[in-house]
């Protein structure tokens, strides 16, 4: 059987004239990141991310049986149209997964707790929060069992946006198949269980170098690795991350998993600038932010590494048990690189509600 026929609704028909459901997902950020990716959402290589807690998106959305069936997406209180094309194409993708939805009407009212022009991508969150909604929905008409749902919300969100497949579980998520992830999938993304305790509560200092969207889009940027130049040992690399990252999580090892994850970041950042056409999202404060953490953690030994997604913004990751003197550093030296000196403090978190 296709595995993707798993997926596909037993409810039918809508026999709800109204459903209304409210649901919170947060943001994550990759360890291991997820750059290039082949038809229908599928991943060139595996990933895995924390979950984060304070940057989340809280998304209501009422489903309403219409001859018109339409979509209105209303975003911090405001109907924001612009909007709507991405989440009509999102619609479009899981169809065939939620034949239920015909015939409903959707409103989408979404508010994220970061500032929407800070540089914090939210379609992760946002993308989340509506497949959750969706299969809330399919629940209510009978069509999913209560411990199917997450599963099923991922596979849908990863249609959506593919990080957003690792927002609806926590604290540390994989997605893609994985030799060293025995029930990985490339379909939904999947709880990593046997992690260590010092990264359940692990911290992530979003230090927002730079406000603002971004130049490049993820897709285009997804697009641009398939005829990279250096996409095969990318690839490669990728894999063996990923045996590396997931052993140090096991075993709790600070300092592969801090090689690991700047390596990662460097590494995606790197086939940006390599790829044709070649763009930068790094600003100069992103290059003195790394390296002011290196100048740190060479002086103090406290293990607190740096990541980075598609943009100039720069994630500080560190063990609950040193949030004292990295909090310190922050305010002391490294707030000074921050636009408007703002940064958020966030933390590992257990998924969408
Ligand atoms: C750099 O999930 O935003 O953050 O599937 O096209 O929506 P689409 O891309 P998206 O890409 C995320 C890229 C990344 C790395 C990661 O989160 O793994």
């Amino acid at each position: 059987m296709d595995q993707n026929e798993e997926f596909i609704s037993a409810a039918q028909t809508a026999t709800l004239e109204r459903f209304e459901v409210m649901h919170r997902a947060p943001s994550n950020i990759a360890l291991v990141k997820y750059w290039g990716k082949h038809e229908s959402q599928l991943p060139a290589n595996a990933s895995i991310s924390f979950t984060l807690s304070a940057a989340h998106t809280i998304t209501t959305v009422v489903f309403e049986k219409s001859n018109a069936p339409k979509v209105a997406v209303v975003l911090e209180g405001v109907h924001t149209p612009a909007f709507e094309p991405k989440i009509e194409q999102f619609l479009d993708r899981i169809r065939l997964y939620c034949p239920f939805l015909k015939g409903y009407s959707l409103h989408i009212d979404t508010t994220n707790t970061f500032p929407h022009s800070s540089g914090i991508a939210s379609s992760a969150s946002g993308m989340a929060a509506l497949a959750m909604a969706v299969v809330s929905l399919e629940h209510a008409l009978g069509g999913i069992r209560e411990e199917d749902k997450k599963r099923k919300a991922s596979f849908l969100a990863r249609l959506g946006s593919g990080s957003a497949a690792r927002s609806i579980e926590g604290p540390i998520v994989s997605w893609g198949e994985h030799a060293e992830l025995p029930h990985s999938s490339d379909l939904f993304a999947t709880k990593f269980t046997q992690s260590h305790d010092i990264f359940q509560t692990y911290h992530d200092s979003i230090l927002i170098v730079h406000k603002g969207s971004k130049k490049v889009s993820s897709t285009l940027g997804h697009s641009l690795m398939n005829n990279h130049p250096y996409k095969d040992a990318r690839f490669e690399q990728a894999s063996t991350h990923m045996s590396t990252l997931v052993h140090a999580l096991k075993k709790g090892n600070l300092e592969s998993f801090i090689a690991v994850v700047e390596s990662e970041a460097l590494s995606l950042h790197a086939m940006m600038m390599t790829s044709s056409p070649y763009f930068i999202l790094m600003e100069s404060q992103t290059l003195a932010v790394i390296k002011a953490i290196w100048a740190f953690r060479e002086e103090t030994a406290v293990p607190v590494c740096f990541t980075l997604d598609a943009g100039a913004n720069v994630h500080l990751l560190y063990p609950d048990q040193y949030r004292e003197p990295v909090h310190q550093f922050i305010e002391q030296v490294l707030i000074n690189y921050c636009e408007d000196q703002f940064y958020i403090n966030d933390r590992c978190g257990m998924g969408a509600e």
